[in-house]
């Protein structure tokens, strides 16, 4: 199975980043924490070259802790600024801004010295579809932010929006597109269901996720479903006592893979197993 996807949009939602970038201070990139590498366009670098970085590791309420603590690191020895957040709950919100200022801590010293003071910095929302940015931009602007009009040098009908003395939000996000650079990438992708799950096939993807899980969360599938692995035991006879455990039979008795696997893959997805992260900087290391 491969996994690929490529939306037709897509040029166009770059040209039009590159565009904004020129009006912009920061950018502000959310990425999945379960998956922060593989939900996270490399592109990116070469679009906000020369712009301060901030990361956040949105939806950490369904990784696993140890997991961002590590990403966390991995991405600061890198130059970004980062937060772990749960754009739902709010957890971690309260951070951003400090975040931001801090990431942007040169240009407000050279405003400074030129003279200019509390020129709120600019900041731009970007990340690839189902992050979680209209999440985020409604909890961080939250209600008592005010949307600003147009700007001097600033395309007409760019919105701005007000956070508070320092900080301004271009209302639109811009959106980024998976990369799909290796197989182990697309899984990724495909696991958190942010892919077409169309052109997925459900039997496929739980089987890579039993692997994968049995490699890193060894207590995970035998706590939730009741059954016993033994160190011989492959991916494929595990998912055969998943399937029967859960009664995922056809007519004539057969193991009905394709329910089980979409069974699996959701419970995944809904954190049923806990909060895993299917991917560890280790992993990508080059
Ligand atoms: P996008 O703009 O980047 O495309 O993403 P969006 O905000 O629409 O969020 C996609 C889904 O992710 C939404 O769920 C949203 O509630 C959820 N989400 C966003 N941030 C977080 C987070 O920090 N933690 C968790 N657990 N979920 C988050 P949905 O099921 O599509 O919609 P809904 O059921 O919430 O309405």
């Amino acid at each position: 199975m491969q996994y690929q996807w490529y939306p037709g949009h897509m040029a166009k939602a770059r040209r039009q980043m590159q565009e904004d970038m020129k009006f912009i201070d920061v950018v502000v990139e959310l990425v999945d924490a379960r998956i922060p590498y593989s939900s996270k366009n490399p592109d990116i670098d070469k679009i906000a070259k020369g712009k301060a970085r901030v990361l956040l590791l949105n939806k950490s309420d369904m990784a696993d802790p140890k997991a961002t603590a590590l990403w966390k690191n991995y991405y600061e020895k890198q130059g970004f600024y980062v937060v772990p957040l749960d754009s739902r709950n709010g957890s971690g919100i309260k951070l951003v801004s400090g975040k931001i200022m801090e990431a942007c801590k040169e240009k407000i010293e050279r405003d400074r010295r030129r003279g200019i003071q509390n020129r709120p910095v600019r900041a731009m929302i970007v990340g690839i579809p189902n992050v979680g940015k209209s999440t985020f931009i409604n909890s961080f602007a939250g209600k008592a932010a005010a949307k600003t009009g147009n700007k001097p040098g600033v395309t007409k009908g760019k919105q701005w929006i007000r956070l508070n003395a320092q900080v301004e939000l271009l209302d639109t996000p811009g959106i980024l597109w998976p990369k799909f650079e290796d197989n182990r990438v697309g899984k990724c992708i495909g696991w958190i269901g942010s892919i077409n799950d169309e052109i997925l096939v459900p039997s496929e993807m739980a089987l890579d996720l039993i692997d994968y899980i049995m490699s890193r969360y060894p207590e995970v599938l035998p706590s939730r479903f009741g059954i016993e692995i033994s160190g011989e035991d492959t991916g494929l006879m595990v998912f055969d006592n998943i399937a029967k455990k859960r009664g995922c039979l056809k007519k004539g008795g057969e193991l009905d893979y394709e329910r089980a696997g979409r069974m699996l893959v959701d419970e995944v997805r809904s954190c049923k197993l806990g909060s895993l992260s299917f991917e560890l900087p280790a992993d990508v290391s080059i």
